[in-house]
């Protein structure tokens, strides 16, 4: 589930969002969240792409949360601009973005650590996300090590927070039978959202 109760609506292709939304979840759509997010890593000269869950949508911050060391956030630091994606099968709606990304306030993420599950903030505490390491039993005992360290689970580490990134354009894409697709633009021109519908 995204959250989506702070939502600014006064953005219209964000009102489109918000329904394809509902559509979708009426339907019962697995994991409604996951968001497919693609940076540009500048020194490696390369593009990549990772599913993530996106948690919140507030005003116009689209947050989600991951290692501020990981691979991604070497891609953010080197190029903020990110491609985004949502498919939602149930309702045959594709959703692309592009924005630009940085990490959320701190005390945001502070809040939203605190109200996790243990387990999951052990694994935040315990690994280093996207390096090298010798084994999978390696990987248990360190979360081990994490989940008993009681004390701790609650307080964030610096390397782990949110990423927001606030939208510049948005393509909704709707499947239709024998290809007859509709696709609308939104995107901001002269610090303006204009729209616009592109062919199939
Ligand atoms: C459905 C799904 C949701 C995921 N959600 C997150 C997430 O919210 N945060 C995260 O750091 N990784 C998430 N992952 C794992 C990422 O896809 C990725 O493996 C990890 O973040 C490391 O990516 P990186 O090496 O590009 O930094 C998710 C994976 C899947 C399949």
């Amino acid at each position: 589930m995204i959250n989506l109760s702070k939502i600014n609506k006064s953005i219209e292709p964000y009102i489109n969002f918000s329904e394809y939304y509902e559509q979708a979840q009426k339907k019962n759509q697995k994991n409604i969240e996951a968001i497919s997010i693609s940076s540009f890593n500048k020194s490696k000269q390369e593009i990549e792409s990772r599913l993530v869950n996106l948690k919140y949508v507030i005003n116009n911050e689209w947050i989600f949360f991951s290692n501020y060391q990981s691979q991604k956030s070497k891609s953010f630091e080197s190029h903020s601009q990110i491609a985004a994606l949502f498919y939602w099968n149930s309702i045959n709606v594709q959703i692309r973005i592009k924005g630009n990304i940085f990490k959320t306030n701190k005390e945001f993420s502070d809040k939203h650590f605190k109200n996790r599950l243990a387990g999951k903030n052990a694994l935040a505490i315990s690994s280093n996300q996207s390096e090298k390491i010798n084994s999978f039993s390696d990987v248990k005992t360190n979360y081990k090590i994490a989940l008993e360290n009681n004390d701790k689970l609650f307080q964030r580490p610096d390397y782990w927070g949110g990423y927001s990134f606030i939208p510049y354009y948005f393509e909704f894409w709707e499947g239709h039978d024998l290809r007859l697709n509709q696709r609308k633009v939104f995107e901001i021109i002269d610090n303006k959202w204009i729209d616009y519908i592109i062919q199939p």
